[in-house]
C-alpha cells in the first residue's frame, strides 16, 4: 500500500535574545530513520525537521524549522493530505514568554526567564484530523513509560505511540540504538528492539502500514 506520510523529527529552539534558546538532545536520528524507512517501503515522505547535523534522507521533501511555532505551522500546512503523521519531533513544551531584541547583556548578575507552554502539535492537528488518518506520537519517559505513554495515547487522540525510556544508560537521546514499546487501541502492544535505529524504524513502519491495512479492511 503507497501511503503518504509526515514526519516531524528533531527539537525545536525557543529564543529569549538573537543568539540563545532552550531545547534538547534530540538529534533527529529516529525521525530521520523512519523517513528513509517510509521511502524504502514506497511512500511519500515529507519530513518537517528542527535544527539537527544529519544529511538530508534521499528522496523526501525536506522542511527544515526552528522553533515550535515554525514546525507547527508548516505541519499544520502539509497534513491535509497525509495518510500518516509520525510525531518524533521532541518540541519544546515550553517557551520564553518574551524574547529581546538584542543580545542580552551579562552583568554578573543572575536572570530569571519567564516561560510559557508551548501550545501542543500534535493535539491540535488530531482536532482537525479525518477518520481516515492515522496519527503517531513519541512518548520519551524516563519513569514509568507505559503508563505515561498510554496516557498520551488518550489524551493526545493519537492511534499509536511509541514509548521509549530516555532514562540513563537506556537513553535514546543521540544514540543508534532504540527499543521502542508500541501502544495502540483496543490494547495493542508490540515490543521493537533494542536494536539500530535503522533496523527499529523499519519495524515501525512495517507495523503502521498493517495497522492502517486493518483499519481500512473493517
Ligand atoms: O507530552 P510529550 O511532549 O511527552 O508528548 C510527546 C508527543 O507529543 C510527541 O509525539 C511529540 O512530538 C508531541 N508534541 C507535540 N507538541 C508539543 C509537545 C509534544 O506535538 N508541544
Amino acid at each position: 500500500m503507497s501511503l503518504r506520510c509526515l514526519i516531524t523529527a528533531g527539537p525545536t529552539r525557543e529564543f529569549f535574545d538573537p543568539v540563545r534558546f532552550i531545547s534538547n538532545p534530540s538529534t533527529g536520528k529516529m525521525g530521520f530513520a523512519l523517513a528513509a524507512a517510509a521511502k524504502e517501503a514506497g511512500w511519500t515522505v515529507d519530513l518537517v525537521a528542527g535544527p539537527v547535523s544529519l544529511p538530508e534522507p534521499a528522496g523526501v521533501m525536506y522542511y527544515p524549522v526552528v522553533t515550535a511555532a515554525e514546525m507547527h505551522r508548516q505541519a499544520d500546512a502539509l497534513f491535509g493530505p497525509c495518510d500518516v503523521l509520525i510525531m518524533t519531533a521532541a518540541v519544546s513544551d515550553w517557551r520564553p514568554a518574551k524574547a529581546a531584541p538584542q543580545k542580552l547583556k551579562k552583568d554578573g548578575q543572575g536572570m530569571t526567564v519567564a516561560l510559557e507552554p508551548v501550545p501542543d502539535i500534535v493535539s491540535a492537528l488530531a482536532e482537525e484530523r479525518r477518520a481516515d488518518q492515522f496519527l503517531v506520537g513519541f512518548a520519551a519517559e524516563t519513569e514509568d513509560v507505559e503508563a505515561n505513554a498510554l496516557d498520551k495515547l488518550e489524551r493526545k487522540g493519537l492511534d499509536l505511540i511509541a514509548a521509549n525510556s530516555v532514562a540513563g544508560a537506556e537513553g535514546a537521546f543521540g544514540s543508534d540504538d532504540n527499543k521502542l514499546i508500541l501502544l495502540g487501541r483496543n490494547g495493542f502492544r508490540e515490543v521493537l528492539g533494542p536494536a539500530p535505529k535503522a533496523v527499529v524504524a523499519r519495524q515501525l513502519i512495517d507495523a503502521i502500514a498493517r495497522l492502517v491495512a486493518a483499519r481500512a479492511a473493517s
